[in-house]
């Protein structure tokens, strides 16, 4: 399977703040909830911590077809994963090799009790329309600004 992790995929993920799980159960009734411990494992798999979320590991004990969505609110663009999830629970030995990344961002404040490794399928674009709308006034930097007035946040000076 060809590698859908690639370089600039890593960096959208890891500039994201949240991603968005989205699972299914057996009747194909959707659940979507939001995720901050997350990390790039390799080229093809990303790993979501379960710190708190029980109705996404029961649908992916069921239906493990899933979507994982990352956005950077500011830049207003990032990226769908399309793929598959697994629950890898301490039971297993593989269990610490997909952890390690979970806790160096977790620490010890929350605790894992399991991980949802999810290997991509597919990997799409999300890009805010005003980007396709209105390309010649349409900049990364013309949104950020925008964005930081939407959210009312101000900019340090030296960033
Ligand atoms: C900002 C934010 C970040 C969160 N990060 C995580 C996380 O990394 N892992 C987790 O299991 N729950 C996380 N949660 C909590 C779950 O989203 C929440 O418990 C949700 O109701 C779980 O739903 P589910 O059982 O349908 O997955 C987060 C919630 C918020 C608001």
């Amino acid at each position: 399977m060809s590698d859908l992790i690639t370089a600039e995929v890593r960096e959208s993920v890891e500039r994201s703040v949240l991603c968005w799980l989205a699972t299914s159960d057996e009747s194909g009734q959707p659940n979507v909830s939001p995720k901050e411990v997350f990390a790039v494992a390799d080229s093809q798999n990303i790993v979501v911590a379960n710190i708190a979320s029980p109705q996404s590991a029961k649908n992916i004990r069921v239906n493990q077809k899933i979507c994982l969505s990352f956005v950077d609110v500011f830049v207003q663009k990032g990226l769908k994963i399309i793929g598959t999830a697994a629950e890898i629970k301490p039971s297993v030995p593989e269990y610490f090799r997909w952890v390690e990344p979970l806790h160096a961002i977790a620490g010890d404040r929350y605790p894992i009790h399991s991980v949802f490794v999810v290997r991509a399928i597919a990997v799409e674009p999300i890009v805010a329309p005003s980007y396709r709308f209105y390309p010649s006034e349409t900049t990364e930097k013309s949104q950020v600004q925008s964005a930081l007035r939407t959210y009312g946040v101000r900019q340090d000076k030296g960033a």
